[in-house]
């Protein structure tokens, strides 16, 4: 799945990240049995950690009262990724393991677009004025 407009939070910074991480978890697609897909696996594991703390930032310092329940979200993700990224690396290489990380980034990220960043964006532009 692409990224499509439906996704959009209005907040230009965290848009760009999300849009990001979806092209990066196509990317883990296109290469196959490429060597480079551990790169994009430890990239995509980088990138996720960033984006959710420049998230959280953002909560805190707007006041946001369900940062608490969001960042567990962030957590409970990032254990499910590192389980995944665990599996693939001690199994070696296979195919399935890559799509589940991909499945696992786009579909995850999705709902919580659509649910919980598109939530917390409205409070954040109703209370910056943004
Ligand atoms: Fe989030």
């Amino acid at each position: 799945m692409l990224w499509n407009n439906s996704l959009e939070t209005g907040i230009p910074k965290i848009d760009e990240q999300h849009k990001e991480l979806f092209r990066q978890a196509d990317i883990l697609l296109d290469r196959g049995k490429d060597d480079r897909i551990p790169q994009t696996i430890d990239f995509l594991a980088k990138y996720v950690a960033k984006h959710f703390s420049d998230e959280q930032v953002m909560h805190a310092s707007s006041q946001y009262p369900k940062a608490l329940a969001h960042k567990q979200l962030h957590v409970d993700f990032v254990k499910r990724f590192k389980d995944l990224k665990q599996r693939y690396e001690a199994a070696g290489h296979s195919l399935q393991s890559v799509m589940d990380i991909n499945r696992l980034v786009m579909g995850w990220l999705k709902e919580h677009i659509m649910v919980h960043d598109k939530e917390f964006a409205n409070y954040y532009k109703m209370k910056t004025g943004k």
